[in-house]
């Protein structure tokens, strides 16, 4: 199979409990799968046993269709013979080579068309000026540019990133996220990332493998990962979400904000409903929902015929965040208990603290899962 394929892959370190559990992973050629999971999940290590930096334990590696290590004291390629480019977080340049001896540092001295791609790719990203100068006098985003085309300038068949743009500051990582696709775009490199950023991995990924413990918990493009979730764990790692509890009846669970449905789970069962913040949609009730001076109000969201019955809530709070604004407010149950709720809404919706809003859930944003 070409491309990177990992196989049944388990690790641990000094004999400890496993950092990796069973891990298979495939990524074909020109394909960019992001590894996407909270930090000590065990990302790393899987890239440093695909590179070779770890001696394999049990499972087998496969690239290119040449199997570069296997497990038990079998088989183990050295990193520099399996036709990888490396990028790690620390991705250190050489200090004593200039940016284009770095690109081009390990390439044969015969091979003048790669040579000759070096100084065309570093003068598309805009380092054409720079291919004499030494890395110091970079900044950070350009030190990882020139770090990527070293990785690439052997044109390995497969590419491991580690946080890549982590170092960088948003502005300069929106920018180079964008400039890297671009660049991979034109080889056919198999391309296995790690993040632990979401939105960077729905932005770079054609895949998303969700890690957790060891474990590859959920594979799926970003759209299936975001909107069908596996498990909360899943759903949760994009970011806040709203819990209530529930108990499923004839295939639907009821709650304060209406019914959803549950029809995957059995009746009786305990389920936890997860709502993203973008999820729900306010309504002013009244005119209590102000708009705070000086703004430049967007309608408040009308009622989607789609969503939930919705219930009335009162705001705690309103923030500004830019393209959106954050709202906090509690609902008030029958039986007299509150249930505080955060909603993102689109724009500037800023209602005064004690205002009252009529809140709905969107079902596409609002997941059910068993109790955990
Ligand atoms: N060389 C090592 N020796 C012992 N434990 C390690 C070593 N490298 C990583 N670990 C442990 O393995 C787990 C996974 O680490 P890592 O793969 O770096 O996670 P991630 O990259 O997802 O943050 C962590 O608990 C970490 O402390
Ligand atoms: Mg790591």
């Amino acid at each position: 199979m070409s491309g990177l394929h990992l196989n049944n892959v388990s690790h641990s370190f000094n004999s400890g409990n496993p950092v990796l559990n069973g891990v298979s992973v495939f990524v074909g050629p020109g394909e960019l799968v992001c590894l996407l999971g909270p930090s000590g999940c065990g990302k790393t290590t899987l890239l440093r046993v695909a590179a070779g930096l770890e001696h394999l334990q049990v499972g087998q590696v496969t690239i290119a269709e040449r199997v570069v290590a296997e497990g038990r004291h079998g088989k183990h390629i050295p990193t520099e013979k399996r036709g990888i480019g490396l990028m790690f977080q620390d991705y250190a340049l050489f200090p004593h080579l200039n940016v284009l001896e770095n690109v081009t540092f390990g390439l044969p001295e015969n091979a003048v068309e790669r040579r000759q791609w070096a100084l065309s790719a570093l003068s598309r990203m805009g380092l054409a000026d720079y291919a004499a100068s030494y890395p110091h006098i970079l900044s950070g985003g350009q030190q990882q540019r020139v770090a990527l085309l070293r990785a690439l300038a052997p044109e390995p068949r497969v590419l491991l990133l580690d946080e890549p743009f982590s170092g960088l500051d948003v502005t300069r990582r929106v920018e180079i996220r964008a400039e890297t696709l671009d660049l991979l775009k034109e080889t056919d490199v198999a391309t296995l990332m790690v993040t632990h950023d979401p939105e960077e991995a729905m932005f770079m990924a054609n895949r998303i493998l969700v890690m957790d413990e060891g474990r590859i918990i959920q594979d799926g493009t970003p759209v299936e990962t975001y909107f069908e979730p596996l498990t909360a764990f899943v759903a949760a790692l994009f970011g806040p979400v709203n819990r209530l509890q529930g108990v499923v009846r004839n295939g639907h669970v009821a709650t304060i904000l209406g019914d959803f449905e549950a029809g995957h789970l059995e009746d009786g069962a305990p389920v936890e409903i997860l709502i993203r913040p973008e999820g729900l949609r306010l309504s002013a009730a009244g005119q209590e929902a102000e708009i705070q001076p000086g703004d430049t109000p967007c309608k408040p969201t009308p009622v989607d015929n789609g969503n939930s019955a919705g219930a009335r809530g009162r705001t705690i709070s309103a923030r500004p965040l830019g393209r959106s604004s954050h709202v906090e407010l509690v609902l008030t149950a029958e039986d007299g208990t509150e249930i505080t709720l955060e909603a993102r809404i689109p724009g500037v919706f800023l209602p005064q603290p004690g205002a009252e809003v009529l809140v709905t859930a969107n079902p596409r944003q609002t997941h059910v899962f068993p109790a955990s």
